[in-house]
């Protein structure tokens, strides 16, 4: 595939230029990160009230974006809570039918409904415990957009893909079942890539192998000829404070899928500000 420049690319150019020319190069806008929280099946009523009262003594930095994926029963305080501060919320996941029979489904109407912008779809706990399959997850972004709900689409290899090479075509079939489905629309998602074994493991890929695959999802949506530079593609497995800096200083790393290390505000505060520092 290939070789474009995207953003960072010119960003360095620009500021390996201006240091050149004796000026301050802290004058160019810095690159925007996504920090996201999964709390997946966690927390209480009590907890999550608690992180966001916590969470407004969080200094958030203009080029930081902060989104915040609860259990359903807590959206609701996450939307008359938050509904002046700088942090997005959204759903774990969402029905690919718009209504009728599907007892326990929330449907993107009802999320879009109470004013939801986001919804998780995808994550390897929901293909691989509830039969989520690619196309299941496709059909969920598609319905998620339907209703203006930006979708973060979770992709992501297991060991056994990563040991035996074939993680490039797992990764490409994944984005290719959201491409059947969604077309162009794919430049108004978000990717996040997770790993399976380095979430919730303590163990992530190295650097190198972070930034050759976030550049190959990169070049997979080039090949779509959709606006690839628009989508930003996020890391997740066993993100924390120790990490964050070292990750987000990759390229085409664009943010960060956070688990274990987002339930406490404290913890989640801290790598906000450390991805704010790079
Ligand atoms: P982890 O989870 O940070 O606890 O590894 C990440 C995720 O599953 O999104």
């Amino acid at each position: 595939m290939s070789k474009v420049i995207d953003r960072n690319d010119i960003e360095m150019l620009v500021r390996r230029h201006l240091q050149d020319l004796g000026m301050d190069s802290e004058a160019i806008p810095k690159k925007e990160y996504i920090v996201a929280a999964n709390w997946k099946m966690n927390m209480t009523d009590k907890e999550t009230r608690k992180f966001l009262e916590e969470m407004k003594g969080v200094n958030i930095a203009e080029h930081i974006r902060v989104m915040i994926f609860p259990p359903y029963p807590y959206l609701y305080l996450f939307r008359d809570m938050l509904r002046y501060e700088r942090i997005a919320y959204g759903a774990q996941d969402v029905a690919k039918e718009e209504k009728g029979a599907y007892t326990g489904e929330v449907s993107a109407a009802m999320l879009g409904d109470m004013g939801c912008p986001l919804t998780l779809v995808g994550h390897s706990e929901r293909r691989s415990y509830y039969g989520d399959t690619s196309e299941i997850v496709a059909k969920k972004a598609k319905a998620a957009l339907e209703h203006q709900i930006t979708p973060m689409i979770c992709i992501g290899e297991t060991l056994e893909e990563r040991k035996s090479h074939r993680y490039e075509q797992v990764l490409k079939e994944q984005l290719d079942a959201v491409y059947g489905e969604l077309k162009d629309q794919v430049k108004d998602c978000l990717i996040a890539y997770e790993p399976v074994w380095a979430i919730g493991t303590g163990v992530i890929p190295t650097l190198k192998e972070i930034s050759e695959t976030h550049e190959y999802i990169h070049q997979v949506l080039v090949s779509y000829g959709v606006l690839a530079e628009k989508i930003r593609i996020l890391y997740g497995g066993s993100v924390n404070a120790g990490n964050v800096r070292d990750i987000a200083s990759v390229k085409y790393v664009n943010g960060f899928l956070i688990g274990g290390a987002s339930l406490k505000a404290d913890s989640f505060g801290n790598i906000i500000r450390l991805a704010s520092e790079v």
